[in-house]
């Protein structure tokens, strides 16, 4: 396979020409590769164009796509005056009070309020939490009969998640954690469909996307309710207490804001922790070596290995295939193009990361390529870059080694030639086809 080069567009130094080559294809024909076989779709169209070029497609409009780190790199670091997040996005479905829908200073305010409950001491306070949901999550699971543990792995992140938001374990959190999926499978559906107007009344998938928000409403306002009355809110360390106390420092958020982004928080936190964590065991069972490996580093207490298994699968089974950007500014260089306002600007993680130039035999499963190291953009890019890089992206990575730490300290996972699992796109996140599926044994 050889891609074609970009025409150096970095080296030009006066930005001169002022569209990328274009698919060209029916709109009808780029609009159903992009919605259902968007993959195989962005793999032809780089095969043919190169590394950065045009698409047409609904929503989005005239798109460009860029997969060369440089470009990339530009895209990451460019400000927020150049470029804003893509429209439509997930801020449609978790609303207008969620980090997804805010821009410029708005989105920097947010940013600095919610990071630190998600990096340095925070993550080893939550240790202790996710051993907790693993060892009783995982405490009925078979031995010697294969199951999915793909669902099990968003139990688990979703309970860590909700115990991390709310404080506490209670009769609302279970309830959260039944109708939470709904949420998810609806909301990955619809979330870059734009919504009919209400008051054209909303049916289908519209309708039902409504009625479980409410519910979840529901639950959430009685949760801030009682928050708001207890006497030890200013202690409590709990991330909905600290959505609260900006109404002491003046910065206060409305209800609502607070209800959207709590949501915001389940529904990009868990997932994809989840999902990674599924695609890890999917790896695990066929490559017994690795494996054997990480269980004898378990039982010495070590974790480099693990870490770098972390880092290949969000690699090599990448849950977020893009980020998009709109272009606020009159114009954006990106290289050697000018990318005019108000064009939307995709960067394909899947491609730099399947880029046998960047990693070498990109599709073998090899967490040695990470060993002792830390993989960073514009190359590796599992959680995004720039200004709007994954805000979980270290909590998740700590969940993931606690996770994994735990079962391989407790179960032997069985080993076989079985064939690879396919790739299956939900509508945000890509999961394991048939869920991960396992055979395992408790340790004694
Ligand atoms: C393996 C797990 C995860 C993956 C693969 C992932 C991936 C991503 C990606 C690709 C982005 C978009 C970045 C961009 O636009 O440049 C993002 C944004 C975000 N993620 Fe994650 N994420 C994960 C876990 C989490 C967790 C655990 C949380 C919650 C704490 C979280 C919260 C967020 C938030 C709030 C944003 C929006 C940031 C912003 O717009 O400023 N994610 N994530």
């Amino acid at each position: 396979m050889t891609i074609p080069a970009v025409a150096n567009p970095c080296e030009t130094s006066t930005p001169n020409r002022l569209n990328p080559p274009p698919v060209r294809l029916p709109k009808l024909v780029q609009a159903v590769g992009f919605a259902f076989f968007q993959r195989e779709a962005m793999r032809k169209w780089i095969n043919r164009h190169g590394h950065i070029f045009e698409i047409n497609v609904p929503f989005f409009g005239r798109s460009v796509v860029v997969s060369d780190p440089a470009l990339v790199r530009s895209v990451c670091t460019a400000s927020t005056e150049q470029l804003i997040n893509v429209q439509p996005n997930v801020g449609n479905w978790f609303g207008p009070g969620s980090i997804f829908a805010l821009d410029g200073s708005r989105h920097r305010d947010r940013r600095r309020l919610l990071a630190p409950a998600f990096h340095g001491q925070s993550l080893e306070d939550y240790e202790t939490i996710t051993v907790d949901e693993t060892l009783r999550e995982s405490a009925n699971w078979p031995e010697n009969e294969e199951f999915r543990i793909l669902e099990p792995m968003n139990r688990i992140t979703l309970k860590v998640m909700l115990r991390i938001l709310f404080g506490a374990d209670g009769a609302e959190l279970e309830e959260l954690c039944e109708i939470v999926p709904s949420y998810m499978k609806l909301g990955q559906l619809m979330a870059f469909v734009p919504a009919p107007p209400r008051w054209i009344g909303r049916h289908g998938p519209w309708g039902r996307l409504d009625k479980v928000r409410k519910a979840l409403d529901h639950i959430v306002f009685a949760l801030i309710d009682r928050a708001e009355d207890d006497p030890r809110l200013g202690e409590r360390a709990d991330i909905l207490a600290l959505l609260l106390r900006t109404r002491r420092d003046g910065t206060e958020m409305s209800r609502l804001d607070i209800c959207d982004e709590l949501l915001t928080l389940i529904g990009a936190g868990h997932e994809t922790t989840g999902t990674a964590l599924g695609w890890a065991f999917e790896r695990l069972r066929r490559h017994p070596d690795v494996l054997a490996e990480l269980v004898r580093e378990v039982d010495e207490g070590g974790s480099d290995l693990r870490r770098a298994t972390i880092f290949e699968v969000l690699r090599v089974r990448t849950v977020i295939d893009s980020v998009g950007r709109r272009v606020r500014a009159p114009t954006f260089d990106l290289g050697g193009w000018r990318i005019p306002h108000d064009r939307t600007v995709f960067v394909r993680i899947t491609d730099l990361h399947e880029n046998p130039e960047i990693f070498p035999h990109p599709e073998r499963f090899d967490p040695y390529r990470f060993r002792g190291t830390r993989p960073t953009a514009p190359t590796w890019l599992a959680f995004g870059g720039g200004a709007r890089r994954c805000i979980g992206s270290d909590f998740a990575i700590a969940e993931m080694d606690v996770v994994l730490r735990t079962v391989l300290q407790n179960f032997r996972i069985q080993t076989d030639a079985a064939a690879d699992e396919k790739v299956y796109f939900r509508g945000v996140a890509h999961i394991p086809k048939l869920g991960g599926r396992v055979v395992v044994n408790r340790r004694t």
